[in-house]
């Protein structure tokens, strides 16, 4: 990872705690996304809730080396373009696609082949946005849907719904605040 997005990392890691509408994932999780995408070759991703940047500058940065691009999206305009700021300090604006708009909109006029998805907007909607996307990911595809362990009550029904679907092989994960990472298949399984 080279010196810019390190300090772009830095330097958001040091304004989220200062402002009440900066959620964002863990440093944990950020390292944990970008290891994953290095490691399975992942070029197009798609995230699903931008905020300020931060999980983007792990996962742009992480496409970015495997020659790919990221499309992340937020409804808010503010934070989106504060986002934008941090992706061109990063270095990484002319890999990052920064969509303003509902996900739901967005998602369903995106093209696949997707290959990887961090899935952390508004946690009622998590079970949706993985049924707009399903048709668009590729074989082997990861999806990452966060918050399973801090908010857990939100994320029960996706987490059931996603383990009985037979195109997924889905596992819950202890890093950050708990993810459920959901690995698509290109026959479903039985059982
Ligand atoms: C938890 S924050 C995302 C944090 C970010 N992934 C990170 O770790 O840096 C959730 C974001 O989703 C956005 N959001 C919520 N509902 C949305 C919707 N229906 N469409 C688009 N964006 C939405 C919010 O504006 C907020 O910025």
């Amino acid at each position: 990872m080279n010196r810019a997005v390190t300090d772009t990392i830095l330097r958001l890691e040091q304004f989220i705690p200062t402002v009440d509408d900066a959620l964002a994932v863990p440093h944990e999780a950020g390292e944990f996304m970008h290891a994953m995408i290095l490691a399975s070759g992942a070029k197009r991703g798609v995230e699903i809730g931008t905020s300020y940047g931060y999980s983007g500058l792990w996962i742009a940065s992480a496409l970015a080396e495997n020659g790919g691009t990221l499309v992340t999206i937020d409804h808010d305009a503010r934070k989106s373009e504060a986002a934008q700021a941090y992706f061109e300090a990063a270095g990484l604006a002319n890999c990052v696609d920064l969509r303003t708009g509902e996900a739901s909109d967005v998602i369903a006029s995106s093209s696949g082949p997707i290959d990887f998805v961090l899935n952390d907007a508004d946690k009622e909607n998590c079970i949706r946005y993985v049924e707009l996307l399903a048709d668009k990911l590729g074989d082997r595809a990861v999806v990452l849907t966060d918050n399973t362990v801090d908010l857990a009550d939100q994320l029960a029904d996706f987490v059931t719904w996603v383990r009985r679907r037979g195109d997924f092989y889905s596992m819950g994960l202890t890093v950050g605040n708990g993810m459920e990472l959901s690995v698509r298949l290109s026959a479903p399984r039985d059982g």
